[in-house]
């Protein structure tokens, strides 16, 4: 077995890797991976993905990559076949990540490095991570069932008005985020949310690109405070599959908390996905963020899956 730079090879090398890696996003975090791993066989066939490939006699069988982000490396994806029960395929995945974390830590210019690995469970490869510097945040993956009743009418104060994600929402929301996640364990997690531009950023990757699914405007609200006349809060939604969204951001401004307006968010987002016969609502939510995880519980969320962000600072 042999570890090589994935800008070795092509699509026709690792698609068959790919559409194993779907099949297993699929059951275990009910995704539809198979836009995102056509995406990666476009940057593959470029050349232009910095990576890794671990080799058998010619056939690719596990693959790893990166991005940089200005100052920033990020770590995209870590898969190899049967990785989750074949003992030597672990050691394979964690010889991956060492060649990754190497690079990326190497790298002139790059000051920091983040990762999160939904499809591995907690501490599965975190042994590279925290041997090289890395701190671990554990998240939970949670899913509710869209099958049952509807969510009782949410009381709000009478000054809250919640409606639909419009265009012209995007600087009051990156604004909005900013202020949510000040001092935030997320804001350690993504940096992106420190700074109006990071969170400009941040709102530009989940709306206009299909990194993370596909923005679903339908279910995504904005929460306004109709005296002041501003952004308070806001909640954006993604289809993963035909039928599952997935929550990629929910906020509200820390001096109107506990006013149920996240619970009513959530609630605008299930009835939209209801009504159009989508099943599941899936998001990520760091083990740490006490409040939201009591408030996903409350709304009949279960946690599927344990997994970790790491995250270095050089
Ligand atoms: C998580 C977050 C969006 C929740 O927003 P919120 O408007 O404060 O949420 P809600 O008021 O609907 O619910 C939370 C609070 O109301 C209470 N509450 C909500 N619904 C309730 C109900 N049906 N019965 C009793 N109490 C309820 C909760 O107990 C909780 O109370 P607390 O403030 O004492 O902890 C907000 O805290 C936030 O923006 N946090 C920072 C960003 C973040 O962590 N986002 C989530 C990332 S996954």
């Amino acid at each position: 077995m042999e570890i090589l730079d994935l800008r070795h090879f092509s699509s026709v090398d690792l698609r068959p890797l790919l559409d194993d890696e779907t099949q297993v996003w699929s059951r275990l975090l009910s995704w539809d991976y198979s836009g995102s791993a056509d995406m990666i066989l476009r940057y593959v066939d470029a050349k232009i993905l910095p990576g890794y490939a671990a080799v058998d006699r010619g056939r690719v069988f596990g693959y790893s990559f990166f991005v940089y982000e200005g100052s920033k490396g990020v770590i995209g994806d870590l898969y190899v076949t049967n990785g989750n029960r074949l003992p030597d395929a672990r050691q394979v995945e964690l010889r991956l990540l060492t060649h990754v974390i190497e690079t990326l830590q190497q790298s002139p210019g790059i000051h920091r490095v983040e990762a999160q690995l939904l499809a591995h469970e907690a501490n599965a490869v975190s042994r590279p991570f925290l041997d090289t510097g890395f701190q671990r945040h554990p998240r939970l993956f949670m899913l509710l069932a869209l099958g049952g009743r509807s969510p009782e009418r949410v009381s709000m104060h009478p000054d809250v008005e919640i409606r639909p994600w419009a265009e012209g929402d995007y600087q009051p929301s990156a604004a909005v985020i900013t202020a949510a996640y000040r001092g935030h364990v997320d804001a350690q997690i993504n940096d992106q949310y420190n700074t109006l531009s990071g969170s400009l950023r941040f709102l530009n990757n989940i709306v206009r690109f299909p990194g993370c699914g596909v923005f679903d405007a339908d279910s995504s609200f904005v929460a306004l405070d109709r005296k002041a006349k501003g952004l308070i809060g806001l909640i954006l939604c993604s289809r993963v599959r035909n039928d599952v969204g997935h929550v990629t951001q929910v906020c509200v401004l820390p001096e109107y908390r506990s006013r149920r307006i996240g619970e009513s968010l959530m609630a605008a987002t299930v009835g939209s996905l209801r009504r159009r016969n989508f099943s599941l609502l899936s998001l990520t939510v760091t083990e740490a963020n006490a409040r939201a995880v009591a408030l996903y519980r409350r709304l009949s969320f279960d946690t599927k899956r344990i997994f970790d962000a790491f995250v270095w600072l050089g």
